[in-house]
């Protein structure tokens, strides 16, 4: 009887800076909490969080963390970035919550924080974590347990994050947005992603580290930054998400010197950036399936040989002109790979 759920609906329009997507998110959160029901005058029920004036917990209780309440969209913040060690942000969460669903949590430009524990959240849970730019190295197993099915973005991008439990994400059934780029992983299992079935946006680039495995059935995907790391050789499937909206693949700065036939997604209008690496060549057996279907290949910075290798690109289908054309598209001997006379290749 005294059961309710609160439907809340979100609708919340992001564009990620500096990409070429913007997302709409559509994200329901459901609270079931069965003895919370207040009742109103006249005997009718009302989900009691309405009733709050302030649904937050006690300012003092949570200090140096704050809680915001937002009454226009009935959602509650938690910024804890002013957090003083570990041991103080687990007592805060240990305070009376009177509600345990929270839209956020901020922990930004914090250096006491190296360690988030297992269990440190004690139920209480987010649909965003923002812990970014800090000094955060270790997020222990169970630390995020809170947030499997409720966490909609994961932010932990600009840390020192050598240990992330990778192996929980396949409980995040409905994580749409996943960053931990600049910080010190030495390898990224990228099989940890796979099936995750709401996930738009992969963001994994500046960590300077291997990536074992392959990324396979992400059916939402739009886009996945590798940028910066540690890839050599990209191997057949390492990229195979299923989804038509799959947009764009960061490779940039690595160290790639060979990408296998059949490696990624073949999708219309595919944007590649494969820049600053250690490619000799454009095979065509690798590179003609994207181009001819309208992807763009960003190249330059790399060592091209421009032999009759890649005399393909100066064919009557004149794919050349889906290979972006910058300064920096050049041969190894610095001629621009555009200005190249379609003439040469002749004899080829
Ligand atoms: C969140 O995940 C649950 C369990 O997988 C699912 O039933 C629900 O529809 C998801 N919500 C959203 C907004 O995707
Ligand atoms: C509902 O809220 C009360 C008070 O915060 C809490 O003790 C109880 O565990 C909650 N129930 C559920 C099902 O979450
Ligand atoms: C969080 O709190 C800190 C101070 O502790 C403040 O500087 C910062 O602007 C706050 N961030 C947000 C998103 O409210």
């Amino acid at each position: 009887m005294k059961s309710h759920i609160i439907i809340t609906l979100y609708i919340v329009v992001m564009c990620v800076s500096g990409q070429i997507h913007c997302h709409q998110y559509s994200i329901f959160s459901d609270v079931y909490n069965q003895s919370k029901v207040h009742v109103m005058q006249g005997g009718r029920h009302q989900p009691e969080y309405y009733g709050y004036e302030q649904p937050c917990p006690d300012a003092e209780d949570i200090a140096p963390c704050v809680c915001t309440y937002h009454i226009e969209d009935n959602a509650m913040d938690l910024n804890c970035s002013a957090v003083e060690s570990e041991e103080q942000l687990k007592q805060i969460f240990k305070a009376d919550f009177p509600f345990k669903i929270f839209k956020k949590i901020v922990i930004y430009g914090n250096d006491n924080i190296k360690v988030l524990e297992a269990g440190v959240f004690n139920g209480i849970s987010f649909e965003r974590i923002d812990i970014e730019h800090n000094h955060l190295e270790v997020i222990e197993l169970q630390a995020l347990d809170s947030c499997y099915e409720t966490a909609t973005e994961i932010d932990l991008y600009f840390n020192k994050i050598t240990s992330f439990p990778f192996v929980e994400l396949s409980h995040c059934s409905n994580l749409s947005h996943f960053d931990i780029s600049d910080n010190a992983l030495s390898m990224i299992p990228a099989d940890a992603f796979n099936g995750l079935a709401a996930l738009e946006t992969l963001i994994l680039g500046g960590n300077s580290a291997k990536i074992v495995g392959t990324f396979q059935d992400l059916s939402k995907l739009r886009g996945i930054f590798l940028g910066y790391n540690d890839l050599t050789s990209v191997p057949t499937n390492f990229i195979k998400t299923g989804s038509p909206d799959l947009g764009y693949i960061g490779l940039n700065d690595n160290n790639i010197v060979s990408v296998e036939p059949g490696a990624f997604d073949i999708v219309e209008g595919l944007h590649i950036s494969i820049h600053d690496n250690s490619l000799s060549t454009l095979e065509e057996a690798t590179w003609r399936p994207y181009l001819e279907v309208g992807g763009i290949l960003f190249v330059g910075d790399n060592p091209l040989v421009c032999g009759c290798d890649i005399a393909w690109l100066f064919g009557e289908d004149q794919l050349l002109e889906q290979v972006n054309n910058d300064k920096y598209t050049t041969c190894a001997d610095g001629e621009k790979l555009h200005d190249l006379d379609p003439g040469i290749f002749d004899q080829c």
